[in-house]
């Protein structure tokens, strides 16, 4: 007899993280319901899912704050676990439209966990960041570093964390994993799915890809004067795939916990600088890569990395992809969708 596949529901799966970690998913053997109301993501990705590993994974279009709807899906379908990726990320935005942000995050989280509640399915992965530590007291950030919020999206992640840890403390049987993620960046390999970014790109890496495109004319490096290495910012970046199979990792420790709230670090415990990476870019492209000194951008800390030890001990898993692969991966993707003249 072969055994049923496990269900596992991921919110904002057709996103950038979430498409990566259903593709890891799959590969591990478990079946994926996808609920996402594509407001920053394209339905093709679902195809092209299905071209990486063979098999579409099940998708409603969807909103997470739609209690009704929720139920539903709890009822129709044997889901074991939720990975929850559905929520607002641009930290600008969210200065500019605070309720929208806290409504999408926090409230579609509470409607999210109220309906697994009902519906007894106890088993949550939650997308934290690494936002969760502010402007760094030590480094590397260890889990438990003092947590704070300088802009409203960070206090969404903080607040969920806050709730899922009550929830946790308030009743037996819950298996939470807050994850923080340290700068996702790369693509999978096939190129069939990476970033794409509507309008202009708020994160670097996605920046830094369009300039050697020709689509930008010039990175814009925000400040030189920070005390690093080279004068400017330095951050973790680490593979989507590596965090992809972070979240496999997560999902399975929670499986054999009785109940178990972890909370880890999905990073690579190195850091690079913007020109870093602005040259590993080059290398990997071919591009030359024009950039401009300009300001810094207000509310960015000078530098952080991730202590890994605590996934590594925990969940026995590391990131183990480069920049150069994470550099030719986004690479990859970028030259595939500019020919294809999709995305933002
Ligand atoms: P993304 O925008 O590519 O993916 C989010 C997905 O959620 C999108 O497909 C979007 O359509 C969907 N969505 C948003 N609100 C929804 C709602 N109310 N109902 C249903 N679907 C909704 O972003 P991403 O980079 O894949 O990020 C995924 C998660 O990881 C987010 O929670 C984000 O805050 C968190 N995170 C991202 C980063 C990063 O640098 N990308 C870093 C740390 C944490
Ligand atoms: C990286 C470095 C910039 C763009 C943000 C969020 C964080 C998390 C990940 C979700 C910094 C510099 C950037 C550019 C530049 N998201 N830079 N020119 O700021 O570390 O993190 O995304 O949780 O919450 O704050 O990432 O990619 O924006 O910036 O010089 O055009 O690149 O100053 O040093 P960041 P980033």
């Amino acid at each position: 007899m072969i055994a049923e596949k496990e269900t596992v529901l991921v919110t904002g799966g057709v996103g950038y993280i979430g498409s990566h970690t259903t593709v890891a998913l799959q590969e591990a053997g478990y079946r994926v319901l996808i609920l996402d109301n594509l407001c920053n993501s394209d339905v093709a990705v679902l195809k092209a899912i299905a071209k990486i590993t063979g098999e579409e994974p099940c998708f409603i279009e969807g909103d997470i704050r739609d209690r009704g709807l929720l139920d539903k899906i709890f009822s129709n379908y044997r889901i074991k676990a939720v990975m929850h990726f559905a929520g607002l990320k641009a930290v600008g935005e969210s200065a500019e439209q605070p309720l929208a942000y806290y409504d999408n995050n926090v409230n579609g989280s509470l409607q999210l966990l109220q309906a697994m509640q009902e519906a007894d399915v106890r088993t949550i992965v939650f997308s934290s960041s690494a936002t969760v530590y502010g402007d760094p007291q030590s480094l590397p950030l260890t889990e438990n570093h003092p947590r704070s919020a300088t802009n409203p999206y960070g206090n969404t992640k903080l607040m969920v964390e806050e709730i899922l840890e009550n929830l946790y403390a308030s009743e037996a049987g819950w298996r939470v994993a807050l994850l923080r993620y340290f700068n996702p960046i790369g693509a999978h390999r096939s190129g069939q799915i990476g970033e794409a970014p509507q309008g202009t790109p708020n994160n670097l890496l996605p920046y830094v890809a369009q300039v050697a495109t020709g689509r930008r004319a010039q990175v814009q490096v925000f400040g030189a004067d920070y005390d690093t290495p080279d004068g400017t910012g330095v951050r973790d970046y680490i593979h989507v795939l590596d965090l992809a199979q972070g979240h496999v990792a997560a999902l399975a420790y929670c499986k054999q916990s009785d109940g178990e709230l972890l909370t880890v670090n999905l990073g690579t415990g190195k850091g690079y600088s913007v020109l870093e990476i602005i040259a590993a870019f080059e290398q990997a492209s071919g591009k030359h890569i024009p950039y401009q000194v300009v300001a810094r951008r207000p509310g960015d800390i000078a530098e952080c990395w991730a202590d890994t030890e605590q996934a590594y001990r925990l969940l026995g898993w590391r990131a183990s992809r480069t920049l150069p692969e994470m550099c030719e991966d986004a690479w990859r993707w970028e030259q595939n969708r500019s020919g294809q003249a999709s995305g933002g």
